[in-house]
């Protein structure tokens, strides 16, 4: 197709008609947009009719490219380790990228990880980090490349100059009613991830109360959109569909959920967090060749939790990226809050759920979330000491801690933080934390 030939409306006009889109009017509608002769209004529309019509996996490969073009792209072309990365769609106390990033590269992969912030009642990993003093989540390319190269994993925010398309179509769909889309999520998510160059990508994709898939079929659909689309452009790719109607481990917040992958990362830290960093980080392995099988891989990186090799990696990480690296031995030099609360439980009974979204809710009331996109957050307030699904209590005996900057917000929370958890009189079955593993 040549420039003269092509004219946006009637790409819109074809898409709102149900029709595939060839890669040529894809790459120039993208082009168009990133350069700014597209108009907002008209990506804006293109949106909407992606959003009703849907796109065939061949146009999703195609946007995610085009948009994956539009930047800066990173290559670890020729490096000796394989290079690899995870996704998750975003849950409430999900620190796994924490664990999961060292775990990795003390297994021998480079792990590239470019991060986002919280959204919404779900947290992100750079304001976790960004509670380690000193940390810097602004590294330049070179930077990033050389912190990879040397201590194997490197985590840090996205880039002005990675993906920009999709900074400003997120933006406007934000505005449009077109973000819920699974070709346009996804075209969102992969065009920053092969950006970043890594060969192998795993997704957590979460599905429950407080996800953004609630329902196990969108989330397979997701799941599959995701591996496909990688696939198609050339890269290994598995995904886990996860849990998230309870929170992951027994902290929520940005501090604490650090301390809490420090622990996890020593050979302690909560089972659910433990197995979890585990499965992702065994799959990973697995694609990329580390490994022969998943069972090996499990008991390889187990051991790299309990002899200390993969908090080594963090302490190094944290290093290089001018954080104190001393936080790994003594968590206490993280940010701490003002007060903690603790919330007694109102009967005696069996812990049978804990609902995410509201501890999630509960997290930002207390200061550890955004209400709006320029808040400042405070790194040391969140929730710790959670009980766990199936735990005995006693009335009166903790439920949780709340962590806020003074009393008065905390206690503001009590009967609210008293109701995100549900006591019953006998155990509740065992909580599945993987309910499936989507193959590609
Ligand atoms: N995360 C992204 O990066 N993009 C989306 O569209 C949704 C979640």
């Amino acid at each position: 197709m040549s420039d003269n030939a092509f004219i946006p409306q009637w790409v819109i006009e074809r898409k709102r008609d149900g029709l595939e889109l060839s890669e040529d009017e894809i790459r120039a509608f993208i082009a168009g947009f990133t350069s700014g002769t597209i108009p907002d209004y008209q990506m804006s529309a293109l949106a909407m009719a992606v959003f009703f019509r849907g796109m065939s996996r061949p146009e999703t490969a195609a946007l995610t490219d085009a948009m994956m073009r539009s930047g800066d792209l990173l290559s670890f072309e020729g490096w000796p380790r394989p290079t690899a990365d995870k996704h998750s769609t975003g849950g409430i106390g999900d620190k796994l990228s924490l664990m999961l990033g060292p775990l990795a590269a003390s297994a021998g992969l480079a792990v590239p990880m470019i991060s986002g912030r919280g959204l919404g009642i779900t947290g992100g990993t750079l304001d976790k980090l960004e509670s380690i003093p000193g940390y810097n989540t602004r590294l330049s390319t070179e930077e990033f490349k050389q912190v990879v190269a040397e201590v194997g994993c490197s985590i840090i925010g996205q880039t002005a100059r990675l993906a920009p398309a999709d900074k400003r179509l997120y933006a406007l769909r934000d505005v449009t009613g077109t973000v819920p889309s699974i070709p346009l999520i996804t075209a969102s998510i992969m065009s920053k991830k092969l950006a970043e160059g890594a060969e192998t990508l795993v997704f957590d994709v979460k599905c429950g109360r407080a996800a953004f898939m609630p329902d196990i079929e969108q989330a397979r659909e997701l799941a599959r959109a995701l591996i496909e689309t990688g696939q198609a452009l050339g890269r290994k790719t598995g995904a886990l569909i996860t849990d998230m109607n309870q929170p992951l481990g027994r902290t929520v917040g940005n501090a604490v959920e650090v301390a809490e992958a420090i622990e996890t990362l020593k050979g302690g830290g909560p089972a659910d967090t433990r197995l979890l960093t585990v499965e992702l980080t065994a799959m990973m392995c697995e694609l990329a060749g580390i490994f022969a099988d998943r069972a090996k891989a499990r008991r390889e990186l187990e051991q790299r939790l309990d002899d200390g090799r993969a908090l080594e990696v963090f302490r190094r990480m944290v290093k290089a990226q001018g954080g104190e690296p001393r936080v790994a031995d003594d968590p206490q030099l993280l940010p701490q809050p003002g007060v903690s609360v603790e919330v007694p439980a109102p009967q005696t009974g069996f812990v049978a759920f804990i609902d995410a979204r509201e501890i999630g809710r509960l997290a930002l009331r207390l200061g550890a979330g955004r209400k709006a996109t320029a808040d400042e957050i405070d790194h040391a307030a969140g929730v710790d000491r959670l009980v766990q699904a199936g735990e005995r209590v006693a009335r009166g005996q903790p439920l949780m801690r709340l962590l806020a900057a003074d009393t008065v917000r905390a206690e503001a929370l009590l009967a609210e933080a008293a109701a995100a958890v549900r006591i019953g009189e006998a155990p509740p079955p065992e909580r599945r934390l993987v309910l499936e593993e989507v193959e590609g």
